[in-house]
Protein backbone atom coordinates (compact mmCIF):
# COMPACT_ATOMS: atom_id res chain seq x y z
CA UNK A 1 0.00 0.00 0.00
CA UNK A 2 1.18 3.16 -0.88
CA UNK A 3 2.16 5.88 1.93
CA UNK A 4 -1.40 7.50 0.61
CA UNK A 5 -3.12 4.70 0.78
CA UNK A 6 -6.53 4.61 2.78
CA UNK A 7 -5.66 8.38 3.35
CA UNK A 8 -9.19 9.62 2.51
CA UNK A 9 -10.64 7.37 5.36
CA UNK A 10 -8.61 8.97 8.08
CA UNK A 11 -9.36 12.09 6.12
CA UNK A 12 -13.27 12.15 6.39
CA UNK A 13 -12.43 11.77 10.23
CA UNK A 14 -10.28 14.69 11.12
CA UNK A 15 -11.26 17.06 13.00
CA UNK A 16 -10.61 21.07 11.51
CA UNK A 17 -7.26 20.86 14.34
CA UNK A 18 -6.37 17.87 12.65
CA UNK A 19 -6.36 18.94 9.61
CA UNK A 20 -3.95 22.16 10.45
CA UNK A 21 -6.20 25.11 11.04
CA UNK A 22 -5.84 27.97 13.30
CA UNK A 23 -4.18 26.17 16.70
CA UNK A 24 -6.45 25.47 19.64
CA UNK A 25 -6.38 24.83 23.29
CA UNK A 26 -7.31 21.63 24.81
CA UNK A 27 -7.52 21.81 28.16
CA UNK A 28 -5.41 24.77 29.18
CA UNK A 29 -2.44 23.77 26.98
CA UNK A 30 -1.46 23.25 22.77
CA UNK A 31 -2.72 20.42 21.26
CA UNK A 32 -0.33 19.20 18.42
CA UNK A 33 -1.81 19.89 15.11
CA UNK A 34 -2.16 17.21 12.77
CA UNK A 35 -3.29 12.98 12.67
CA UNK A 36 -0.20 10.80 12.81
CA UNK A 37 0.28 8.72 9.84
CA UNK A 38 2.77 6.03 8.14
CA UNK A 39 6.21 6.58 9.95
CA UNK A 40 7.99 5.04 6.58
CA UNK A 41 11.27 6.68 6.79
CA UNK A 42 14.99 5.30 5.62
CA UNK A 43 18.59 6.21 6.39
CA UNK A 44 19.87 9.11 3.66
CA UNK A 45 16.47 9.35 1.80
CA UNK A 46 16.68 13.19 2.59
CA UNK A 47 20.42 13.61 1.39
CA UNK A 48 18.84 15.83 -1.49
CA UNK A 49 17.20 18.75 0.62
CA UNK A 50 19.93 18.41 3.05
CA UNK A 51 22.27 18.90 0.85
CA UNK A 52 20.31 22.21 -0.25
CA UNK A 53 20.32 22.97 3.22
CA UNK A 54 23.62 22.84 3.73
CA UNK A 55 24.70 24.94 0.18
CA UNK A 56 22.01 27.87 0.88
CA UNK A 57 20.40 27.91 3.98
CA UNK A 58 23.90 28.17 6.59
CA UNK A 59 24.26 31.76 6.20
CA UNK A 60 20.31 31.99 7.18
CA UNK A 61 21.04 29.85 10.32
CA UNK A 62 24.57 31.43 11.31
CA UNK A 63 22.88 34.82 11.35
CA UNK A 64 20.41 34.11 13.52
CA UNK A 65 20.42 34.64 17.73
CA UNK A 66 19.55 30.82 17.82
CA UNK A 67 19.99 28.52 15.25
CA UNK A 68 17.25 25.80 15.71
CA UNK A 69 16.10 23.67 13.15
CA UNK A 70 12.94 21.80 13.38
CA UNK A 71 12.00 18.58 11.58
CA UNK A 72 8.45 17.63 11.66
CA UNK A 73 7.51 14.25 11.70
CA UNK A 74 10.36 12.23 11.32
CA UNK A 75 8.73 9.39 11.31
CA UNK A 76 9.29 5.58 12.85
CA UNK A 77 13.15 6.29 13.63
CA UNK A 78 15.53 9.39 14.28
CA UNK A 79 17.67 8.71 11.77
CA UNK A 80 16.95 11.51 9.28
CA UNK A 81 16.72 14.06 12.53
CA UNK A 82 20.27 12.70 13.37
CA UNK A 83 22.02 12.71 9.74
CA UNK A 84 20.03 16.45 9.78
CA UNK A 85 22.53 17.01 12.39
CA UNK A 86 25.63 15.69 11.18
CA UNK A 87 25.31 17.82 8.19
CA UNK A 88 24.22 20.75 9.64
CA UNK A 89 26.13 21.04 12.60
CA UNK A 90 29.22 21.04 11.58
CA UNK A 91 28.30 24.53 9.82
CA UNK A 92 26.54 25.75 12.32
CA UNK A 93 27.78 26.66 16.05
CA UNK A 94 25.22 25.74 18.36
CA UNK A 95 22.91 24.33 16.46
CA UNK A 96 19.58 22.92 18.02
CA UNK A 97 17.77 20.19 15.94
CA UNK A 98 14.49 19.39 17.19
CA UNK A 99 12.33 16.60 16.09
CA UNK A 100 8.88 17.10 16.38
CA UNK A 101 5.95 13.93 15.65
CA UNK A 102 2.45 13.85 16.61
CA UNK A 103 2.89 9.99 17.62
CA UNK A 104 3.85 9.93 20.57
CA UNK A 105 4.95 6.66 20.84
CA UNK A 106 7.58 7.72 18.01
CA UNK A 107 8.72 9.89 20.42
CA UNK A 108 9.09 7.63 23.14
CA UNK A 109 10.70 5.51 20.62
CA UNK A 110 13.70 7.76 20.13
CA UNK A 111 14.14 8.82 23.62
CA UNK A 112 18.13 7.16 23.66
CA UNK A 113 18.75 9.37 20.52
CA UNK A 114 18.02 12.48 22.41
CA UNK A 115 21.15 14.72 23.17
CA UNK A 116 19.57 18.01 24.47
CA UNK A 117 20.26 20.73 23.35
CA UNK A 118 21.88 19.58 19.89
CA UNK A 119 19.34 17.02 19.07
CA UNK A 120 15.87 16.29 20.77
CA UNK A 121 12.90 14.93 19.84
CA UNK A 122 9.63 15.95 21.17
CA UNK A 123 5.85 15.44 20.35
CA UNK A 124 4.30 18.53 18.71
CA UNK A 125 2.50 19.20 14.92
CA UNK A 126 2.36 21.83 12.30
CA UNK A 127 1.71 24.47 15.60
CA UNK A 128 5.71 23.63 16.17
CA UNK A 129 4.87 23.01 20.04
CA UNK A 130 5.36 26.65 20.73
CA UNK A 131 9.10 26.79 19.06
CA UNK A 132 10.21 29.51 16.81
CA UNK A 133 12.38 27.85 14.26
CA UNK A 134 15.03 29.43 12.05
CA UNK A 135 14.29 26.63 9.15
CA UNK A 136 11.57 23.80 9.09
CA UNK A 137 12.27 20.62 7.15
CA UNK A 138 9.01 18.94 6.71
CA UNK A 139 9.51 15.68 4.76
CA UNK A 140 7.19 13.46 3.18
CA UNK A 141 4.20 14.55 5.83
CA UNK A 142 1.98 16.64 3.88
CA UNK A 143 1.78 14.39 0.94
CA UNK A 144 -0.58 12.01 3.29
CA UNK A 145 -3.37 15.38 3.95
CA UNK A 146 -5.67 16.45 1.72
CA UNK A 147 -4.80 19.77 -0.77
CA UNK A 148 -6.65 21.99 1.45
CA UNK A 149 -5.34 21.02 4.97
CA UNK A 150 -1.70 21.14 3.04
CA UNK A 151 -2.17 24.80 2.78
CA UNK A 152 -3.89 25.12 6.30
CA UNK A 153 -0.43 24.07 7.12
CA UNK A 154 1.83 25.65 5.71
CA UNK A 155 0.01 28.86 7.34
CA UNK A 156 0.18 27.26 10.54
CA UNK A 157 4.00 26.39 10.01
CA UNK A 158 4.70 29.68 8.49
CA UNK A 159 2.96 31.86 11.26
CA UNK A 160 5.22 29.84 14.08
CA UNK A 161 8.85 30.89 12.18
CA UNK A 162 11.51 33.01 13.95
CA UNK A 163 11.75 36.52 12.02
CA UNK A 164 13.94 35.56 8.36
CA UNK A 165 12.97 31.68 8.89
CA UNK A 166 12.22 29.37 6.29
CA UNK A 167 9.85 26.30 6.02
CA UNK A 168 11.19 23.72 3.57
CA UNK A 169 8.17 21.47 2.68
CA UNK A 170 8.77 18.47 0.23
CA UNK A 171 8.41 14.89 -0.52
CA UNK A 172 10.52 12.52 -2.26
CA UNK A 173 10.71 8.82 -3.10
CA UNK A 174 11.09 5.77 -0.61
CA UNK A 175 15.51 6.42 -1.48
CA UNK A 176 15.71 9.58 -1.97
CA UNK A 177 16.55 9.59 -5.70
CA UNK A 178 13.48 12.09 -6.97
CA UNK A 179 12.59 14.95 -4.69
CA UNK A 180 10.86 17.87 -5.13
CA UNK A 181 10.30 20.73 -2.04
CA UNK A 182 9.03 24.44 -1.29
CA UNK A 183 10.60 26.75 0.49
CA UNK A 184 8.62 29.28 1.77
CA UNK A 185 9.09 32.12 4.20
CA UNK A 186 6.47 33.97 6.82
CA UNK A 187 4.69 35.51 3.49
CA UNK A 188 4.74 32.55 1.28
CA UNK A 189 6.47 30.29 -0.92
CA UNK A 190 9.51 31.46 -2.36
CA UNK A 191 10.67 28.83 -5.21
CA UNK A 192 10.04 24.91 -6.07
CA UNK A 193 13.26 22.68 -6.18
CA UNK A 194 13.18 19.40 -7.98
CA UNK A 195 16.72 17.15 -7.51
CA UNK A 196 16.90 13.69 -8.44
CA UNK A 197 19.35 10.86 -9.39
CA UNK A 198 19.93 11.94 -13.28
CA UNK A 199 21.16 8.94 -14.57
CA UNK A 200 17.55 7.16 -13.16
CA UNK A 201 15.19 9.13 -15.17
CA UNK A 202 14.13 9.12 -18.63
CA UNK A 203 12.95 12.84 -18.78
CA UNK A 204 12.77 15.34 -16.17
CA UNK A 205 8.79 15.25 -15.75
CA UNK A 206 9.27 12.13 -14.20
CA UNK A 207 9.87 13.79 -11.12
CA UNK A 208 5.69 15.00 -11.10
CA UNK A 209 4.88 11.85 -9.40
CA UNK A 210 7.30 13.25 -6.54
CA UNK A 211 5.71 17.40 -6.37
CA UNK A 212 4.45 18.36 -3.12
CA UNK A 213 0.94 18.57 -2.17
CA UNK A 214 0.35 22.05 -3.61
CA UNK A 215 1.33 21.33 -7.03
CA UNK A 216 0.76 17.32 -7.72
CA UNK A 217 -3.27 17.96 -8.68
CA UNK A 218 -2.52 21.12 -11.16
CA UNK A 219 0.11 18.93 -13.20
CA UNK A 220 -2.37 19.80 -15.86
CA UNK A 221 -2.56 21.32 -19.57
CA UNK A 222 -3.28 25.00 -18.80
CA UNK A 223 -1.46 24.95 -15.51
CA UNK A 224 1.84 26.73 -15.12
CA UNK A 225 3.59 24.06 -13.43
CA UNK A 226 2.60 21.91 -16.43
CA UNK A 227 3.91 24.07 -18.68
CA UNK A 228 7.39 23.90 -16.97
CA UNK A 229 7.78 20.35 -16.98
CA UNK A 230 6.84 20.37 -20.84
CA UNK A 231 9.30 22.55 -21.26
CA UNK A 232 11.59 21.38 -19.44
CA UNK A 233 11.14 18.14 -20.84
CA UNK A 234 11.47 19.70 -24.55
CA UNK A 235 15.16 21.40 -23.18
CA UNK A 236 15.77 17.87 -21.89
CA UNK A 237 15.40 16.58 -25.65
CA UNK A 238 17.32 19.08 -27.16
CA UNK A 239 19.96 18.50 -25.04
CA UNK A 240 20.17 14.99 -26.00
CA UNK A 241 23.76 15.07 -27.51
CA UNK A 242 25.46 15.76 -24.16
CA UNK A 243 24.62 12.19 -23.28
CA UNK A 244 27.91 11.21 -24.43
CA UNK A 245 29.50 13.44 -21.36
CA UNK A 246 26.45 12.31 -18.54
CA UNK A 247 23.31 12.49 -17.93
CA UNK A 248 24.30 15.33 -15.55
CA UNK A 249 25.89 17.24 -17.90
CA UNK A 250 22.49 17.09 -20.28
CA UNK A 251 20.33 18.36 -17.01
CA UNK A 252 22.90 21.49 -17.08
CA UNK A 253 22.60 21.77 -20.47
CA UNK A 254 18.75 21.55 -20.22
CA UNK A 255 18.28 23.88 -17.57
CA UNK A 256 20.64 26.71 -18.87
CA UNK A 257 18.02 26.47 -22.27
CA UNK A 258 14.75 27.37 -19.65
CA UNK A 259 16.83 30.53 -17.87
CA UNK A 260 17.59 31.43 -21.97
CA UNK A 261 13.57 30.76 -22.00
CA UNK A 262 12.91 33.05 -19.51
CA UNK A 263 12.21 30.54 -16.64
CA UNK A 264 13.24 32.14 -13.88
CA UNK A 265 15.68 29.94 -12.12
CA UNK A 266 17.66 30.30 -9.05
CA UNK A 267 21.10 29.59 -8.11
CA UNK A 268 24.15 28.50 -10.26
CA UNK A 269 24.83 25.54 -12.31
CA UNK A 270 27.16 24.42 -9.03
CA UNK A 271 23.72 23.08 -7.93
CA UNK A 272 22.65 21.84 -11.21
CA UNK A 273 25.46 19.82 -11.32
CA UNK A 274 23.98 17.52 -8.53
CA UNK A 275 20.59 16.97 -10.40
CA UNK A 276 19.18 19.90 -9.19
CA UNK A 277 16.38 22.92 -10.46
CA UNK A 278 15.74 25.76 -8.32
CA UNK A 279 12.49 27.50 -10.28
CA UNK A 280 11.05 30.75 -8.56
CA UNK A 281 7.28 30.17 -7.36
CA UNK A 282 5.79 32.86 -8.99
CA UNK A 283 6.48 30.54 -12.20
CA UNK A 284 4.64 27.74 -11.36
CA UNK A 285 1.93 28.89 -8.93
CA UNK A 286 -1.82 27.35 -9.24
CA UNK A 287 -3.86 29.50 -11.20
C1 LIG B 1 6.21 9.18 6.01
S1 LIG B 1 6.81 9.70 7.58
C2 LIG B 1 8.15 10.72 7.05
C3 LIG B 1 9.40 10.46 7.83
C4 LIG B 1 10.60 11.31 7.41
N1 LIG B 1 10.32 12.71 7.51
C5 LIG B 1 11.01 10.97 6.00
O1 LIG B 1 10.81 11.76 5.08
O2 LIG B 1 11.57 9.88 5.81
C6 LIG B 1 5.58 10.90 8.06
C7 LIG B 1 5.55 11.16 9.55
O3 LIG B 1 4.91 12.41 9.78
C8 LIG B 1 4.19 12.32 10.97
N2 LIG B 1 3.17 13.39 10.97
C9 LIG B 1 2.06 13.48 10.23
N3 LIG B 1 1.43 14.63 10.48
C10 LIG B 1 2.17 15.29 11.38
C11 LIG B 1 2.05 16.53 12.03
N4 LIG B 1 1.01 17.33 11.77
N5 LIG B 1 2.97 16.90 12.92
C12 LIG B 1 4.04 16.07 13.20
N6 LIG B 1 4.22 14.88 12.61
C13 LIG B 1 3.30 14.50 11.71
C14 LIG B 1 3.59 10.93 10.96
O4 LIG B 1 3.22 10.52 12.25
C15 LIG B 1 4.75 10.13 10.35
O5 LIG B 1 5.55 9.58 11.35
Amino acid sequence: MSEAGSDHKRRASLSPAAQGRAPRLAAGRARALGLPTRGTTNANRLRRVDRWLVATQVPRLRDSARPLVVDLGYGSSAVTTLELVGRLGPEVDGLEVVGLEIDPERVAAVEADRDPPRVDFRVGGFELAGLQPVIVRAFNVLRQYDEESAARAWDTMRAALAPGGLLVEGTCDEWGRRSAWVALDAAGPLTLTLATRVADISRPSDLAERLPKALIHHNVPGQPVHDFLQAFDAAWAAAAGLSTFGPRQRWVAAVEALGQQGWPTVGSSRRWRHGEITVRWSAVAPT
